[in-house]
């Protein structure tokens, strides 16, 4: 039998991969690449990650290679499983054990977890091996699960995971556990300045900015694979621009009530007044120390200028406006359009796309107009996991 076996080049491979995870801030841009360096060491065709959410496990991310190469989409789920034994990652999560099933079809009947193929049937795709591992972190405390799927021998065989990598793989998936618990204090303290945003602009909601900062990070991904972007600089980017993203409308927290929950138009003073929030925004990100303050703020400052320079706060035009204000400039209009607001109902996703479209004359920069209509069916699966409370 094949197996896909540990050895020196395996061992480099899951440090490289763990020295990744301790630089990723953001906690979706972190689940993805826990799998995406997972599968690389293990050599897996596919997987999907979990974090424990009270006493279930949500489905957070999955990947699967074979079904890309057939140029379709992996189908979107979003689904929770309870945290017991009957399921083989709720097993890993109740036990805190490595599962490493050679063949599903052949679990034992005695075993207390069996297959759920019902991915398998909607996917049209065929699970053999698993490797099924607990997120746990230096409490022992199950705060996610990773499941590989399907090692391979060569571009066609799946194999068994072999047994020698599991103790690399359970120390790699401690450290992808320390990592998501930082990411989620970072996630916490984000939606906090974001809550308080939201108490004087109820438009800027915890759905939204999430949305924004996802949005933002598609279409930067699109363009970065377009123009060779190299891979080490294009997960740091996508990290740093999925948090600065949500922090676009920061500077709403110093404008008065009396302006932004003003029913109605505004003057044109009040109006002035609410451009301020802009500047407004810089301010509260001011002293930029990190990468990530850097990029927030030149979003926070520039995400109302417009690629002909008629927008504010300073009427920067083309390429002097910074590119990750460009970038969320498009996914902040985008969701204002697709979504509710108290004012409005969303627009048909149509209609959106035909005013996007418009808006890449003279608003936005038109070269990144093929990076959002190309993207569209992501942009709306994104949509679905943060739908509005
Ligand atoms: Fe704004
Ligand atoms: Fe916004």
């Amino acid at each position: 039998m094949h197996t896909v076996s540990a050895d020196s080049e395996f061992l480099e491979r899951v440090l490289a991969a763990g020295a990744i995870l301790v630089n990723i801030g953001d906690i979706d841009i972190l689940l993805e690449q826990i799998l995406t360096e997972a599968r690389f060491f293990t050599n897996a065709d596919a997987g999907s990650i979990y974090t424990v959410e009270g006493n279930v496990l949500s489905f957070c991310h999955s990947q699967n290679e074979t079904i890309i190469s057939r140029g379709e989409r992996i189908p979107y789920t979003r689904f929770t499983i309870p945290i017991n034994k009957s399921s083989m990652a709720g097993y890993v999560a109740c036990t805190s054990e490595i599962l490493n099933i050679d063949d599903v079809r052949k679990i034992p009947e005695e075993a207390p977890y069996s297959f759920d193929d019902s991915y398998d049937r909607i996917a049209c795709y065929r699970t053999r091996s698993t490797l099924t591992l607990p997120l746990t972190n230096n409490r022992h405390v199950v705060v996610g699960v990773l499941q590989l799927i399907n090692a391979k021998a060569d571009q066609r065989e799946f194999i068994p995971f072999h047994n020698s990598m599991e103790p690399l793989a359970k120390y790699y998936a401690t450290l992808g556990a320390l990592a998501l618990e930082r990411a989620m204090m970072t996630r916490t303290l984000l939606m906090r300045m974001v809550n308080m945003t939201e108490m004087r602009d109820p438009k800027e909601t915890g759905p939204h900015v999430n949305r924004v900062g996802s949005y933002s990070v598609i279409i930067y991904d699109s363009w970065a694979k377009a123009n060779g972007i190299d891979e080490k600089d294009r997960v740091h980017n996508r990290d740093i621009l999925r948090m600065a993203a949500m922090l676009h409308d920061v500077g709403k927290t110093g404008i008065s009530d009396i302006i932004l929950k003003k029913p109605g138009n505004l003057t044109a003073d009040e109006r002035k007044l609410m451009e301020k929030h802009c500047s407004i925004g810089a301010e509260v990100l001011r002293n930029c120390e990190s990468a990530f303050d850097e990029m927030a703020r030149d979003i926070a400052l520039n995400h109302h200028e417009n690629w002909d320079g008629s927008g504010y706060p300073a009427g920067l035009k083309g390429k002097k406006i910074p590119f990750m204000a460009r970038i969320a400039a498009i996914a902040d209009v985008f969701d204002a359009l697709s979504s509710q607001r108290a004012y409005k109902d969303p627009w048909p996703d149509n209609k959106v796309t035909e005013e996007m479209e418009k808006l890449f004359i003279g608003k936005f920069d038109p070269d990144l107009k093929v990076h959002l209509i190309s993207q569209l069916d992501a942009l709306r699966e994104i949509k679905e996991s943060y739908p509005e409370q």
